[in-house]
């Protein structure tokens, strides 16, 4: 029998053939027990030394079992340390980084360009009161601009700003001059999708109101401001526009650096393309919000970022600003 048990025992290597070897020899219905049970039919005599031998073989088997028990927990330690074991010298899969939007690039350049002229940020919500979106911007009721068709009407008198300009009226409410602010943000116009329309664009406001603030600190400022963006060389023109909340008020264009005046299917033929609105801000206007017209004067502007984006990496189709196709945003 022991030769048997020490011979199968030699062959194990895991633990559950460990334990079926137990079971074989020493569990219920196993070869030592049944020797055990055997032992009835002998003679009386011949018993306790039978007996004594059998428990004597149970033991040295026990132990030799429990040796082998040690052994393969040593073994499976080992075979799992070598399956888990971490290969620091192969080389990493380099994780897929993401990148700014072209616009969260621009504006971030233009906020820098501002800042640095003293200008600081502001904000307002992009789910607007008519009051601030028009009645207090000196726009009126029956104003072109509040048509059904430009505006998303929220109720009668909530609306999606259509312009960055009610935060012009929320920062002169709780700031008196000097006020130096710019404000990037969404704003919305029922407009149908193509190459240069989008129901969600982008502005981002200036305003200033100081003591003889005038319209050539205006020039001046957009002027630093385009060559800061679009380099030295580049030149605004100031056409005369009007808007219900500046007089005089104008539209500015820059030449379109970008395609070198040869022409492109961003600025057509001119070499020059229209990036915003400005002008004096009204006197109405600053009436409505308690500052003296006799007293204080200054100007506003509002930018067209998508556009200027478009212009500083030569996108053509505005689409792509809002697909959010990674092939499209990895290059920048
Ligand atoms: N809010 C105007 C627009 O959306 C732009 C503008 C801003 C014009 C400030 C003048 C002054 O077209």
């Amino acid at each position: 029998v022991k030769q048997g048990f020490v011979n199968e025992l030699e062959q194990i290597s895991d633990s559950e053939a460990l334990e079926a070897l137990r079971v074989k020899y020493m569990g219920k219905k196993g070869l030592i027990t049944s020797l055990l049970k055997g032992m009835g039919k002998l003679p009386s005599e011949e018993r306790p030394a039978t007996g004594q031998a059998i428990n004597g073989l149970k033991e040295e088997l026990t132990v030799l079992l429990e040796d082998k028990a040690l052994q393969i927990k040593a073994m499976e330690r080992q075979r799992k340390l070598e399956a888990e074991a971490i290969d620091v010298t192969m080389p990493g899969k380099r994780p897929v980084i993401g990148g700014r939007h072209p616009l969260s690039i621009v504006r971030r350049q233009i906020e820098d360009i501002f800042i640095g002229m003293g200008f600081e940020i502001a904000d307002g919500p992009e789910v607007e009161y008519d009051y601030y979106n028009f009645e207090a911007l000196n726009i009126p009721k029956d104003h072109p601009s509040r048509d059904l068709q430009d505006t998303f009407y929220i109720t009668d008198n909530i609306v999606l700003r259509t312009q960055t300009s009610p935060v012009q009226i929320r920062v002169m409410e709780s700031h008196r001059p000097p006020i130096r602010i710019i404000a990037p943000g969404r704003v919305y116009r029922a407009d149908e999708v193509d190459a240069t329309h989008s129901p969600i664009f982008h502005q981002m406001e200036g305003l200033v109101v100081d003591h003889g603030i005038t319209m050539g600190d205006l020039k001046g400022v957009l002027d630093v401001f385009a060559k800061a963006l679009y380099g030295e060389d580049t030149k605004t023109k100031f056409r005369p526009h009007y808007f219900p909340f500046t007089e005089p008020s104008a539209e500015v264009d820059v030449t379109c650096a970008w395609c070198h005046g040869q022409g492109c299917r961003i600025c057509g033929y001119s070499g020059w393309i229209e990036v915003l609105g400005a002008g004096m801000v009204h006197p109405n206007v600053l009436r409505t919000v308690g500052i003296n017209p006799d007293e204080y004067s200054g100007f506003a502007f509002g930018l067209g970022l998508d556009r200027l984006t478009m212009l500083k990496y030569g996108i053509d189709d505005m689409r792509l600003l809002f697909e959010n196709d990674y092939r499209f945003l990895k290059q920048f």
